[in-house]
This record gives structure tokens, sequence and C-alpha cells, in this order.
């Protein structure tokens, strides 16, 4: 079968790989039909390299048809049409009868001290074979997939594995009153659709990102946007807008490829070019995120107010506020989103009339061949690229 393969830093191609087929009785085969790329793959393209080994098939946003089922798989037969969450999980373990699936305990990685396996992603996640591909061996395939309606358009329902739950975790976590006000850092697939989230509760949102037509997109559905990169004093400007005192809730939906910290900038490039053996250690034991919307959304967020990251962060060492952030009394909250946690509600917004916008979401559907670019594209952000949707 043909998959996207992980080749080196910036460096994915599409070749031929062995067939996707059942090895344990919870497994299941699906045919993908859709499959996206998201911002996490960014950060496997290039920081992250030192985690991941040639040949990796890339992906975790991913739709199809069951083709065959394992004999434990009770509640699923072939024809019927899932969406596949990111991460595994067994929904039996004590961590998935909290709602903590990215915690599962039958899925932990525990040679590396990680949470649950995630599909394409790293060796630290499991090293498990991901979606980008024609087929996907679906692992806990007796819980874990979402079964959706025979109708609608893949575009309906593709991001119930992953930007959906994200987002919709970012604005649960960020716990905006009623009334108040959320500011969201980064206006990717991920900050984009929390504004929209939001807005659907009826919040007041600032969205913030230095792509113009990113910005675009969240000001068309009602929020106010300002430039990250104006050069104007973004804490103090947001204060303005918010009865001089900072939003409520502030949504880091950046993560550690943030502008405007060259530092670390600096030590990622230099870790992405040591042998693997060197620059692992390297980039786990040090601090080598860039904090600069981290930091932002600890300046502008109100007194006691609440900031929800949902930006992936990889550094051991990261220098923080400490001061700033236990004198203002900040409480943080974060983490992988637990998809089967807030699916069933999601789905309820799926409908006809379309209330999250999230047929319109995606800005290029490219056949599997052509990843490349569309990494490239996504990457560089150009050719209007935001979230691109893969026809295997
Ligand atoms: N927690 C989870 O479960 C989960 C799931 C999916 C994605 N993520 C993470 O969420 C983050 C966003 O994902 P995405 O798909 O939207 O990616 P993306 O890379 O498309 O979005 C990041 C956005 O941040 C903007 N940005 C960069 N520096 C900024 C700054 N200083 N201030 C404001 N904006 C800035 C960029 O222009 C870009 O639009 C990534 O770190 C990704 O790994 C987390
Ligand atoms: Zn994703
Ligand atoms: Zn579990």
């Amino acid at each position: 079968m043909k998959a996207v393969t992980w080749q080196g830093k910036r460096d994915v191609r599409v070749d031929d790989v062995p067939d996707a087929r059942i090895t344990e009785p919870t497994d299941a085969v699906i045919r993908v039909t859709t499959t996206a790329i998201c911002g996490s793959d960014l950060h496997l393209y290039e920081p992250l390299a030192p985690f991941m080994t040639p040949g990796d098939i890339m992906g975790h946003e991913t739709m199809g048809v069951v083709e065959e089922v394992g004999a434990q798989v009770g509640g699923l037969t072939a024809g019927d049409r899932v969406v596949v969450p990111f991460q595994i999980c067994c929904g039996e373990c004590f961590m998935c009868g909290q709602g903590l699936h990215t915690q599962c305990e039958t899925t932990q990685v525990r040679d590396y001290g990680m949470g649950a396996a995630l599909y394409g992603y790293t060796k630290l996640y499991g090293q498990v074979p991901g979606g980008q591909a024609e087929y996907l061996r679906v692992r806990q395939a007796q819980f874990a997939p979402i079964k959706v309606p025979a109708d609608g358009p893949d575009e309906r329902y593709i991001y119930l594995s992953d930007v959906l739950p994200t987002a919709w975790q970012a604005v649960e976590y960020a716990g905006v009153p009623d009334g108040g006000s959320l500011v969201v850092l980064g206006l990717g697939p991920i900050g984009d659709m929390a504004c929209r989230i939001a807005l659907h509760r009826g919040h007041r949102v600032i969205g913030v990102d230095p792509v113009p037509e990113r910005r675009a997109r969240v000001a068309e559905r009602g929020a106010d946007v300002l430039d990250a990169d104006a050069g104007n004093d973004l804490p103090g400007v947001i204060r303005e807008m918010t009865d001089g005192r900072g939003p409520d809730s502030v949504i880091d939906a950046v993560g550690l490829e943030a502008h405007g910290s060259p530092v670390a900038g600096f030590a990622q490039k230099i870790a992405g070019m040591l042998p693997g053996s060197v620059a692992e250690p390297m980039m786990q034991k040090a601090g080598i995120d860039r904090l600069a919307a981290l930091k932002q959304a600890i300046e502008i967020v109100r007194r006691g107010g609440t900031i929800s990251i949902s930006g992936v962060y990889g550094g051991m060492a990261d220098p923080l506020p400490m001061l700033t952030l236990f004198d203002k009394q900040i409480q943080l909250r974060m983490g992988q989103a637990n998809v089967r946690r807030w699916s069933d509600e999601i789905m309820k917004l799926l409908t006809d009339d379309d209330p999250l916008g999230v047929e319109g979401f995606h800005t290029h559907r490219r056949p599997l061949d052509q990843a490349p670019q569309a990494y490239e594209a996504f990457q560089a952000k150009t050719d209007g690229t935001v979230k691109v949707l893969l026809s295997p």
C-alpha cells in the first residue's frame, strides 16, 4: 500500500510499504477515505526529528471504512464508517474511566515514561504507523473508533479525530465565565476551531496570529483579531479591549514553534542537525521550546484568570516566569485532548446547518501523492494553506 513516510528533516515521501493487517484480536483495518495534516505533524517535520526513524508512517487524523475486524471487536463490522481518534485507548482502564484517554494505562509508552500511544507520532508515543496511507491498522478497535453516519461528506466528520476535541477541550479548560472574554493565541486549525466553539458558546473572543488570512477566517466568524507581529504592546492593547484588566482566559494554540524566541529556535535547529543519539537526550532534557506564546499568555491573562494550553511543548528544562504565574494567581490547564471524552457532545453540532462551519474548514484537498508539497506549503504558510485534507 502507499503511505506518507518520514525520511528526514523536512523530507516526507509517498512510498510503498507493507499492507496494514490485523495482528491482535482487538484490531481492525480500515480503508482510509480522508486523512489530514496537523500542526503536530509539523513538529515531526522539523524540531522533533531526533525522535523519528526514517520510514515511520505519518498521520493521526484519519477516517475511513472498516474492511476487516479482529475476533474481539464486537461493535464494528465491515462497511462501517469510522473516525479514528489520534490517541489509542482501551476504554476500560482507570484513566479511560476518568475520561483521561490520553493517559490510557493499557497503551502508555512506559519505556519513555509517556502517556497513551498515538498514531504516527515519534518513539516517545510508541512509533505506531499512522493514517496518512491507503489503509490503517486501528488498535483497540473494540472501543476507540467513533462510528459516524453513512451520509454527509467526510469533511463533516474528519475533525472528530483531533481538531474538534482538541479545540473543545481547550475551551473547556479555559473555563470562561458566562459573559466573559477569551484570547486565543495562534489561529491555525486548532486556534481557529477554538474561536468558533467559544463564539458558539457566546463568549467574547479575540484571536491573535501573524498570518493575515488566518486572522481573516476568524474575523469572518465574529471574533476580534490582532496581528501578533504588529510590534505594538499586545498585552496593553488587549487590556484596553477588556476593561483594563485583561481577558478571563487565554488559550495558547501555538506551541513549541512560536515566532519570537530566537535563542530557543537556534537550539532546536542545532538539535535537528546533530546525530539522533546525541540530539535525543538534548531535546528531552534541555529547554528547547520557544516559549514566546506561553509567556505572552501569562502576561495577557487577567489576575486570577485561566490559561489553557493546547499547543504542544516538549522541553524538560524550560525556564518560566514562576514569579508572575504565582503572583497573578493564574490557573494553568493543559494536555493532549481526550477525544472520546468530548466526541458525543461534539457530534450533536455536526448537523446539516453546520454551526461550526466544518464542511468549509479545509483550505486544500489533495491526492495522497502530493503530501510532500502539502507539508511544505503548510509549514511555510504559502498558498493560503491552513488545513490540508489528503485523499488516498
Ligand atoms: N493538545 C492536543 O491534543 C493537540 C492536538 C492537535 C494539535 N496540537 C498542537 O496545537 C498547536 C497548533 O496546531 P495547529 O494545527 O493549529 O498548527 P499551526 O502550526 O497551523 O498553528 C500555529 C499558529 O500559531 C501562529 N503563531 C506562531 N507564533 C505565534 C505567536 N507568537 N503569537 C501568536 N500566534 C503565533 C502561527 O502563525 C500559526 O498560525 C500545535 O503545537 C499542535 O502540535 C495539540
Ligand atoms: Zn492533529
Ligand atoms: Zn485505557
